[in-house]
């Protein structure tokens, strides 16, 4: 007997007007994986409160584990102790669901010393890696894969390796980063640019550790030449987990939400900034800046009206599913372009959220780097996941409408463990077995 694909559903009641103040998003996914993998750059033990204590991180933070780090909890506080030198890992590294986890890691590992094979879940080995592997190959790397080397497993024989100059075609964080991380143990400086500004997470804690990285028109890396000041740092919340709440009280009119003590960085918050041009009051109130400015975001919900969106899309990339639910429920025709980058996550999520915003009564069209959304009312459904956390996340939000149930909904624990939890206090929700 084959095994299920699925094993939990969520089953979500239509819900009313709600005011909430939410102070327990799960913590940055994207900041969190960077504490993990960077706190092995220093020589010192990093400290870290509130480190996302979610499937994907802890991966990250397993494999720094394989690599000789020593992990130690004491309340939310993680001290993430490095090794001497990294040890050669005796088993293959898994990195579960997780791209951040196998693009960043094969940058760092092509420009150490030792033998590595990283690997994941059958989503994740579907992923093409080809665009870390080949700009690093270019200046030594040996990575080999499936399918000519393009996907998971990738076996890497690490080594230095000579300066990076590559410009990008994509505007990717994970590329950026993968490339960042093997300049610093390069031979030589390396220059490296993309075409519009992805997440900087990497550039702020990286500059903040003592790294010499210079950005500018393109980003200059120097390799180290010692280790780096460890991190001391509290994750702030996830936006892009903060948003299902958001796009929750957008579409409800008379709803309001506070979302406490978000990263307010430029470049995680343009989905907000789009909610506000469909109509919705949002208002961000900055409290302070460590590394990155954080604070709250409040939203009230109104009528909402239709918009284009084709600038900064990587800018809110992982929010497209849950904004295609205001846009589901927005007063006209919405279009999105230049997001073919949408393919290639955790699942194709043009071809899902429309299969899912379809079976809610819908009407939507697809394109190769986009979709067409019209406005209407959402009917009740029963989809799946597709075994990706931001869909399960999305529907449960688009089912306040209508009701409505999501099989996969396991899917969630990759980024946001509490997320039914929270979503209950707005909703009547009930769990199932499959
Ligand atoms: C991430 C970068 C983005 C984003 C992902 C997290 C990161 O991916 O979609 O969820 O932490 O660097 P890409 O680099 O593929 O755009």
């Amino acid at each position: 007997m084959s095994a299920k694909e699925f094993k939990k559903g969520l089953e979500v009641c239509a819900g009313s007007a709600f005011e909430i103040e939410i102070d327990a998003i799960a913590t940055d996914k994207s900041i969190s994986h960077r504490c993990a993998i960077f706190s092995l750059l220093s020589n010192k033990p990093s400290k870290i409160k509130n480190f996302l204590k979610a499937e994907d991180t802890l991966n990250s933070l397993g494999i720094a584990a394989a690599l000789g780090a020593k992990a130690q909890w004491e309340g939310d506080t993680l001290t993430i102790t490095p090794p001497s030198s990294l040890s050669e890992p005796d088993d293959v590294l898994d990195c579960g669901n997780s791209g951040t986890t196998i693009r960043l890691m094969s940058g760092f590992l092509s420009s150490i010393d030792g033998f590595f094979v990283l690997t994941g879940d059958k989503y994740l080995r579907r992923r093409p890696m080809k665009r870390v592997a080949e700009p690093l190959r270019s200046v030594g790397a040996k990575i080999d894969g499936r399918d000519g080397g393009n996907f998971a497993p990738l076996a890497i024989r690490g080594a230095k390796l000579d300066g990076i100059t590559f410009d990008s075609k994509i505007s990717s964080a994970q590329v950026k980063s993968a490339l960042i991380l093997a300049a610093l143990n390069a031979k030589s400086p390396s220059v490296i640019s993309e075409p519009e500004l992805s997440r900087d997470h990497t550039e702020r804690m990286l500059v903040g550790m003592g790294a010499d990285i210079k950005v500018a028109d393109k980003i200059y890396v120097s390799p180290m030449s010692k280790p780096l000041e460890p991190l001391n740092m509290s994750v702030p919340s996830d936006p892009s987990s903060a948003f299902f709440f958001a796009v929750a009280a957008a579409i409800t009119e008379g709803a309001k939400v506070t979302l406490k003590n978000l990263t307010l960085n430029p470049t995680r918050v343009e989905a907000f900034v789009v909610l506000q041009k469909m109509g919705a009051k949002v208002e961000f109130v900055e409290k302070e800046n460590v590394y990155e400015p954080i604070g709250d975001i409040i939203v009230e919900g109104a009528k909402l009206k239709a918009v284009e969106v084709s600038e900064n899309i990587s800018w809110l990339i992982d929010e497209l599913p849950a904004l295609s639910i205001a846009m589901a429920v927005a007063e006209g025709e919405s279009v999105v372009k230049n997001a073919k980058e949408l393919r290639v996550k955790e699942s194709d999520r043009i071809t899902t959220v429309m299969t899912n915003l379809r079976a809610f009564g819908i009407e939507c069209e697809e394109f190769e780097d986009g979709y067409k959304i019209r406005g209407g009312e959402l009917k009740s459904a029963h989809v799946t996941s597709f075994g990706d956390h931001r869909l399960a996340m999305s529907f449960a939000i688009a089912s306040l409408k209508c009701g409505g149930k999501i099989d996969g909904f396991e899917a969630v624990s990759t980024s946001f463990p509490n997320f039914v939890q929270l979503l209950s206090k707005i909703t009547q929700v009930r769990e199932y077995e499959l």
